[in-house]
């Protein structure tokens, strides 16, 4: 589903250069939950943005569902967003003064769904994420963590094949997390593919396979680490 190959990203700022990803290749199969790991600045955003065709690479190939991406038109990638990936941004990325409601129903509009089953399935998201109460509440008059699963409801709702969340659990309370990592793995069981970045280990461990990255470069790649922690050794 997402092949990467000899893929590298540099950034330049005036006279400053940065390699945020140097040189990386992996494959993620359909039905994956990868997580993403590494210290701040180690490129795990950088690269989520590669994968979710949001930004080109400097140096490399990226096959997304057997698509050479740099062949793809700006309306072809835009399309390709809304209906396939789902994102969560570190920063929720919402717009401001519309309701959690109106966020939510956003990308069905760009899609052209019918107003009254907007509201429908945004609602029944924003139930899903526990924000039932908070239909009309604006995104400055929620908390971080409310905005957090209004972010989570709005990917959902076109139904993506693939899911990239950007720390989804970084700023709501270890109840709402584990509530959170629940959704991503029935997500993840119904078959959606699910790449995670997060800086929280036992958030990992919800995952198949953790892709640790350092300095740009994937450092360990660990496949199956559920299997082999259950296996006593
Ligand atoms: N648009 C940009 N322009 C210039 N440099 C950038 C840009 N975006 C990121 N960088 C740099 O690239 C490197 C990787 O950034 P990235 O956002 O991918 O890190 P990260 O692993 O997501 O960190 P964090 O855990 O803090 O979110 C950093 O050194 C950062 O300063
Ligand atoms: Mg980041």
């Amino acid at each position: 589903m997402i092949q990467i190959s000899h893929l590298s990203k540099i950034y330049k700022t005036g006279d400053v250069e940065t390699i945020a990803l140097n040189n990386v290749s992996f494959e993620i199969k359909a039905g994956e939950f990868v997580a993403i790991m590494g210290p701040s600045g180690s490129g795990k955003s950088t690269l989520m943005h590669m994968i979710g065709a949001l930004d080109t690479p400097t140096k490399g190939k990226y096959i997304l569902d057997g698509e050479e991406v740099e062949k793809l038109s700006d309306d072809q990638l835009a399309d390709i967003r809304n209906r396939k990936i789902g994102f969560v941004f570190q920063a929720f990325n919402l717009l401001p003064r519309r309701t959690a409601l109106q966020n939510v129903m956003l990308p069905m509009t760009y899609a052209g769904i019918p107003k009254a089953e907007r509201r429908e399935k945004a609602k029944k998201f924003l139930e899903m994420v526990g924000l039932g109460d908070r239909l009309e509440h604006t995104s400055n008059q929620l908390s971080g963590g409310q905005m957090q699963r209004v972010a989570i409801a709005r990917a959902l709702v076109m139904n993506p094949s693939i899911l990239l969340a950007d720390e989804p659990t970084g700023n709501i309370a270890s109840a709402q997390a584990a509530e959170v990592m629940h959704i991503f793995q029935k997500l993840n069981k119904e078959g959606h593919t699910i790449v995670m970045i997060t800086h929280e280990q036992d958030i990992a461990e919800h995952a198949n396979r953790i892709l640790h990255i350092k300095d740009g470069e994937i450092v360990n790649d660990n496949k199956g680490h559920k299997q082999r922690k259950a296996k006593p050794n």
